[in-house]
């Protein structure tokens, strides 16, 4: 049963947004760190705010939060978080899902959802994963650019996955000392700007391993 409360206590993200504007750039005021305990409402309301009916009910995300706490990050701008990533592995595989991104609306564009993937993925190889999967809408425009960009590549699509027209591609990367080299150099390096995102149909990058 979805527990009563769940829906409260988390502040609007999107008042950052404002200041953001304002001329101060979000990496200066960007933490991106593992899940805690104190998070999961806030990550609630995000996770909403991303994915609408698609977003997991909270006491799934409870459960999400029990079994891989640590494999989901959450990106906070002056304490208020403002996305999310979560991957899964398993102890018995070289082989990782890359199972969600999210950013809120209001602050996409500001290289929030590429510093959260690539921390994600550097974790993944830091604990040994050497190939990353996923799956994503294949009208995900946006999504598919970020994770093409990180070095992931198409290796097969399953026609009508979502309902008639919708498609999902399969994405995979071979994580490197390399590769995560370059993705460090690029988050320090690269500048943050803006820019009006529009639309996009969200997705879940669905693995199927998901616990219940
Ligand atoms: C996908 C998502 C996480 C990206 O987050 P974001 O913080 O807006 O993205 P970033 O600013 O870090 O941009 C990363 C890359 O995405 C691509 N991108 C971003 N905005 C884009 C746009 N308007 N058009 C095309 N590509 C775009 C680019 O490749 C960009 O790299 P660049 O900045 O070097 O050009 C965000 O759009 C989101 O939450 N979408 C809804 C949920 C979803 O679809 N999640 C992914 C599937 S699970």
């Amino acid at each position: 049963m979805r527990p009563r409360g769940a829906d409260s206590g988390a502040d609007s993200v999107v008042e950052a947004v404002p200041a953001v504007l304002e001329g101060f750039t979000v990496e200066s005021r960007l933490e991106v760190r593992l899940v805690e305990r104190e998070d999961l409402l806030p990550l609630h309301a995000v996770d909403r705010e991303v994915f609408g009916e698609l977003a997991y009910p909270y006491f799934a995300l409870r459960q999400l939060f029990d079994a891989h706490s640590g494999e989901i990050l959450v990106a906070r701008i002056d304490g208020r978080l403002c996305g999310y990533s979560l991957t899964m592995t398993s102890r018995t595989s070289d082989i990782g899902w890359f199972q969600g991104l999210g950013v809120v609306p209001g602050l996409r564009g500001h290289r929030i959802g590429r510093r959260l993937a690539c921390d994600a993925l550097t974790l993944l190889f830091e604990h040994g994963i050497q190939h990353v999967r996923l799956a994503v809408r294949e009208e995900n425009i946006v999504a598919t650019n970020l994770y093409e960009s990180l070095g992931f590549h198409r290796t097969s699509k399953e026609v009508d996955y979502f309902g008639s027209g919708e498609n999902r591609v399969l994405m995979t990367c071979r994580l490197t000392q390399a590769i995560i080299r370059s993705w460090s150099a690029e988050v320090s390096s690269t500048p943050v700007r803006t820019v009006d995102v529009g639309a996009v149909a969200p997705d879940r990058a669905d693995a199927p391993s998901t616990p219940r």
